[in-house]
């Protein structure tokens, strides 16, 4: 049985006491199922897991440098990630690939060095409208999974986030049939480049617009393990309602 998560990426909103606050508001409402991950911006971090009191709450960090110490100003190790209180790191998100131009090459490094250093990574992978209009949808992905997980383990533990660029903040989100397609593709394409077996146990998330109103269909499609989650996820009660929705959904399905 997969594990299903709901992970919540704030991006760069929120001071330490307003995450304070998110996280006594949504606490107590939730259990481990779907297991929750928020990636609060780095300097919420550390304040942030000493308020966390269940299990049900994880903390992650949208980004790091693969190296763990030197002279990188402006840089974070995994290290100093982890030393704060997270478990997971955001690698690869579309934001750090088309504004930071961030590239396979380096995301890969970043994957690598995650593991190696103990954090669980969420391996960001999606196609632009430009690339999904010119057929490439399945090419681009391919690319992104070659490059990016190359040397990276089968045994390591790591989870991939679909999440078409166009949808992201947009407002516009991917039908249930293209999202059906593209998890089904990757879902393919891990067993061929890892196994069968890596393939049937990585949670695959979808991200790009979810919201209330939406995540009914998009959790009904199989291939789909749960949410990554940017603007609706910055309101706890809305995030709270997409986690019972999903909860709801995947449970009547086990
Ligand atoms: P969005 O962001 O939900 O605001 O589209 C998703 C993401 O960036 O992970």
């Amino acid at each position: 049985m997969r594990k299903v998560i709901l992970a919540a990426n704030w991006k760069m909103y929120k001071t330490i006491k307003e995450g304070i606050d998110y996280i006594k508001c949504l606490e107590p409402k939730i259990d481990n199922f779907p297991e929750v991950v928020l990636f609060p911006p780095f300097t919420a971090i550390a304040e942030l897991s000493k308020v966390i009191r269940s299990s049900n709450i994880s903390l992650g960090a949208q980004n790091m440098y693969f190296e763990t110490k030197g002279a990188y100003t402006g840089e974070i190790s995994p290290i100093m990630i982890k030393d704060a209180g997270a478990r997971y790191v955001l690698i690869g998100h579309s934001e750090r690939r088309n504004i930071f131009k961030e590239e396979d090459e380096l995301i890969n490094k970043k994957m690598i060095s995650a593991i190696k250093n103990g954090l669980i990574p969420i391996f960001c992978i999606g196609e632009t409208l430009q690339e999904r209009n010119s057929m490439e949808t399945e090419k681009v992905l391919k690319k992104q999974i070659e490059i990016g997980l190359r040397d990276v383990a089968e045994e390591s533990e790591f989870i991939i986030a679909y999440e078409p660029v166009w949808a992201i903040g947009t407002g516009i989100n991917a039908t249930p049939e293209q999202i059906r397609e593209a998890h089904a593709f990757i879902r393919d394409f891990i067993t061929y480049f890892y196994s069968k077996n890596k393939s049937e146990n990585i949670p695959i998330l979808y991200g790009g617009s979810v919201k209330t109103d939406n995540i009914n269909k998009i959790a009904e499609v199989e291939d789909v393990d749960g949410g990554l989650v940017g603007g609706a996820s910055l309101d706890c009660e809305s995030f709270y309602e997409i986690w019972n929705r999903i909860k709801v959904v995947k449970r009547s399905k086990r």
